[in-house]
């Protein structure tokens, strides 16, 4: 386990993989997901064990809505079931819950779950866990700029004092404060892209790109990964 010092505060991580590891075992796409959550619940559980600060999670992306329907029932099915079985566990371990995106695309029931989960969660103060739900980080950095731009119009902020901090403030991260910075963004299944996924938070993240695929990415690869991070020079464009 990497020293204290040296371990990021926010991991970021796009789960990726699912599809693949169930096709390459001739199983239906949707049991790639059900073993991708069992690992959800152990990289959860790890990270609060480890000491990670706020861990945030792309469940959903706002370009997965193109899926067949069959497959986003399974998905918000599995989520549902997630929330159900782990709140009494997450509310022992300090664990608060979040969720970022555009929620009001979620089918009302699953909209009903998190909600009762994020109000039962919100005593948690030892990891903030976000799940990033029918996320898209242009669709959230169009939001806040709409949103300055309608406090300027308004005469409650004059354009000269928007600062980046000003941003910070608007974009749907803003309850990790001092966090909010993702240090480490981690993508499953060797694929290296970001995928519109926390594109201002992750201005000076280090990434990790592992080839496993999402149900297969243990815990040990998990503590790699943060190994691999405590062996990085960040110098924030320093020297
Ligand atoms: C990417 O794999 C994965 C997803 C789009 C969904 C990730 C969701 C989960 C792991 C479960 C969510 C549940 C909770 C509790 C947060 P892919 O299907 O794109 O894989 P592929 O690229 O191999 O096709």
């Amino acid at each position: 386990m990497p020293s204290e010092r040296l371990l990021p505060e926010h991991v970021a991580i796009i789960m990726d993989g699912n599809g693949r590891w169930a096709k390459s075992r001739r199983y239906p796409r949707f049991y790639g997901h059900v073993r991708g959550v069992a690992r959800v619940k152990q990289i959860v559980t790890a990270s609060r064990q480890i000491g990670i600060k706020a861990l945030t999670l792309y469940a959903f992306s706002t370009e997965n809505w193109k899926r067949p329907e069959q497959e986003l029932n399974v998905l918000w099915a599995l989520l549902k079931k997630y929330l159900r079985r782990e709140i009494a566990s997450m509310k022992k371990n300090g664990i608060r819950l979040r969720v970022i995106g555009e929620l009001a695309r979620l089918p009302g029931d699953a909209r009903q779950e998190l909600g009762r989960a994020i109000e039962e969660l919100s005593c948690g103060k030892d990891m903030e866990l976000t799940f990033a739900l029918s996320y898209g980080a242009r669709a959230e950095i169009t939001h806040a700029v709409r949103a300055i731009a309608e406090a300027c119009a308004s005469g409650a902020m004059k354009s000269d004092q928007i600062q980046e901090s000003t941003v910070e403030k608007y974009l749907s991260t803003s309850y990790l404060g001092e966090w909010s910075n993702v240090d480490l963004l981690i993508r499953t299944s060797g694929e290296k892209r970001l995928s519109n996924y926390l594109l201002w938070q992750c201005s000076y993240a280090e990434f990790d790109f592992p080839e496993t695929l999402w149900p297969d990415y243990s815990v040990e690869e998990f503590k790699k990964s943060l190994e691999n991070f405590k062996n990085r020079n960040r110098r924030f464009g320093g020297v």
